[in-house]
């Protein structure tokens, strides 16, 4: 596996990976990189370096797992990423899927897209729910372990030493699979009176989501999961 480092040209990332682009975006990077590297640019942008390698490595390569990197990494720094990927889904991602259905049940005359769309919303119910969960419970626990930890507070409040971070995040299986069983429903049983270009949209735009939303899944299990538990290691064997 060949992974992006310092010295990897950042126009370089971007042509080996487009999906990137909202990656970049996140970490609050536009395009113009000329010929400088990932490190150039990070020290410009004064973002984390080790950070950013994590991350778009992590989302370039499925079986990488970046734990040397975490011990630097903050808590803090992993949630507002995360926190920017929940806005970025809820804001640009989901009101593009919606319109794309939108355009193909109105070009359309047999309606058995009303199953679709009621599948999408039962879908979309349980992802924002998911989402608000890990806002409202999962990080703020985190960003308080996180805190407790730097400050070397001791004992733990109950509040922290009750819990675990395997408490707060749920598990994305539930979420993945239906997301698949909208994509499949569409490829297999649609009736062939849509018009090709509404569908491919909606399906283009389905694939992405998955795939960005994925990749958000293994950020929070490898990486913060990973670190949280290692957290917690630390200050509740103290
Ligand atoms: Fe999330
Ligand atoms: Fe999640």
């Amino acid at each position: 596996m060949e992974l992006f480092d310092k010295n990897t040209k950042m126009t370089a990332l971007v042509h080996s990976n487009h999906l990137l682009l909202p990656v970049l975006n996140r970490f609050g990077l536009r395009l113009g990189f000329q010929e400088k590297t990932v490190e150039e640019i990070c020290t410009e942008e004064q973002i984390d370096l080790n950070f950013f390698l994590a991350i778009v490595n992590a989302y370039h390569h499925h079986d990488y797992s970046p734990e040397n990197e975490l011990k630097s990494i903050s808590a803090k720094l992993i949630i507002d990423y995360l926190r920017k990927s929940h806005l970025d889904f809820l804001k640009v991602s989901m009101p593009k899927i919606e319109a794309a259905l939108d355009k193909m049940v109105k070009n359309r005359k047999s309606n058995d897209l009303k199953i679709i769309q009621k599948f999408y919303s039962t879908y979309k119910e349980e992802f924002v729910e998911h989402i608000q969960d890990e806002e409202e419970h999962a990080f703020p626990y985190v960003l308080a372990l996180q805190k407790a930890h730097d400050q070397k507070t001791n004992p733990l409040p109950k509040s922290l030493a009750e819990y675990s971070i395997s408490d707060y995040e749920k598990d994305h299986g539930d979420v993945d699979v239906k997301l698949f069983d909208l994509k499949n429903l569409i490829i297999k049983y649609l009736k062939p009176d849509y018009r090709d270009q509404d569908c491919n949209e909606f399906l283009y735009e389905l694939f992405h989501f998955e795939r960005d939303v994925q990749d958000h899944a293994r950020i929070e299990d490898q990486i913060l999961v990973t670190k949280v538990l290692e957290i917690e290691k630390e200050l509740k064997n103290a």
